[in-house]
């Protein structure tokens, strides 16, 4: 492979170079090559989706399909803090629908909106895993359980102050 031809960072192709060391096949790292670029650049692009192909010798389409259907890979650009809100059974059972409108209408987005400001992004995820802990969000990467309104203030105000929290 030729890499002259390639814009990934020299750490973004020594992280990939790292997972293809233990892959039986160069595709096989796709996901992980997607994670490795979004954490470098906040969410994968269209050109970014080819340069990673390229790479790991698969098409565009395959890798785009792939991109899509992981719904933690962002293709479009994200505000500084991503909100992966559960909204799967428990939570839902939990009240979540109720604490979705009160972040609504804190921070002025729903669903897949980024804040004017760039401060947040709201995603809908599937169960995060934490059901006994229901409702949950992740803010970057802290796991926040037992949300109620208050504590959704206090972690949207830290995070804000904080700012970027990948
Ligand atoms: Fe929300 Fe499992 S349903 S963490």
């Amino acid at each position: 492979m030729n890499n002259s031809v390639n814009s990934l960072s020299t750490e973004e192709l020594s992280a990939i170079d790292e997972e293809l060391e233990h892959a039986p096949y160069r595709s096989a790292v796709a996901i992980d090559a997607l994670k490795i670029v979004q954490s470098h650049r906040g969410w994968v692009s269209d050109s970014s989706i080819k340069e990673i192909a390229n790479y790991l010798e698969m098409s565009s389409e395959e890798l785009d399909s792939i991109a899509t259907f992981y719904n933690l890979i962002f293709r479009r650009p994200v505000g500084e803090n991503v909100i992966l809100f559960c909204d799967s059974v428990s939570c839902w059972i939990r009240g979540c629908a109720k604490l979705e409108k009160h972040i609504n209408k804190t921070l002025g987005i729903t669903r897949g909106q980024t804040t004017e400001d760039d401060k947040f992004t709201l995603v809908p995820v599937p169960c995060l895993g934490a059901c006994d802990k229901a409702p949950v969000m992740m803010v970057g990467d802290s796991l926040h359980e037992n949300l109620t309104e208050e504590s959704i203030n206090r972690i949207l105000e830290d995070a804000a102050v904080k700012g970027k929290e990948r």
